[in-house]
């Protein structure tokens, strides 16, 4: 089967417990204020974004859905009213688009949730990872998928979490995460 190649201008944001936990009931495992401003900082330079159907729909407060023009992943594209801010699409056309627009000046943030995380992860060239220092009291939606070799270019640590962007160095089967 083809290996996919990473896109230079692929990144996602990710925000996990200690065991992996991104969300709870269409919503974020953990809210933080930390975490949260340095998401801002992060996504805010980045006019385009991708993410699952439904974290647009039940995760994402209209504060971010304002700052970028959206691909939003889906497997019935035909039953959403796309506009040219939030364009609905099926996986594989979105792959289409991501690989024309992997072009200076045309960086794209993948926002989530899980399984647009899995799916866009092999094209990933920068993840920005913050990790929290406790569990989650309630939790439905695990990301441990992390299958490639990933290093570490910088951190920022706060008193509930640590934030780390983290950049592709190669892949492989080893999992360092
Ligand atoms: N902690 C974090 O950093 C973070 C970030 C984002 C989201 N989250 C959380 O994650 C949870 C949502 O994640 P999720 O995994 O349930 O949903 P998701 O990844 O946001 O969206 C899933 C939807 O994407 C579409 N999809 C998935 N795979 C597809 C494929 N191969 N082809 C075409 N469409 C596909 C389907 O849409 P259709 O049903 O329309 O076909 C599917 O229902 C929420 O709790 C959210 O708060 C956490």
């Amino acid at each position: 089967m083809h290996k996919p190649t990473p896109l230079k201008r692929l990144s996602m944001i990710l925000a996990r417990d200690l065991n992996g936990a991104i969300g709870y009931e269409g919503s974020l495992a953990i809210k933080s204020d930390n975490d949260f401003a340095w998401y801002k900082k992060i996504t805010k330079p980045f006019k385009h974004a991708v993410c699952g159907r439904v974290t647009y729909e039940e995760d994402l407060p209209d504060i971010v859905k304002k700052r970028h023009r959206f691909i939003i992943i889906t497997r019935n594209p035909d039953k959403y009213a796309s506009t040219p801010e939030a364009q609905y699409m099926t996986l594989s056309d979105a792959l289409k688009e991501l690989q024309v627009w992997d072009v200076p000046g045309h960086d794209i943030i993948c926002l989530g949730g899980a399984e647009i995380y899995k799916a866009l992860l092999p094209y990933v060239s920068t993840v920005y990872l913050t990790t929290f220092f406790s569990v989650a009291d309630e939790a439905d939606t695990y990301f441990n998928d992390f299958t490639d070799k990933w290093e570490s270019v910088g951190a920022t640590w706060f008193n509930d979490c640590y934030c780390t962007r983290l950049e592709r160095v190669c892949q492989s089967t080893n999992n360092i995460i």
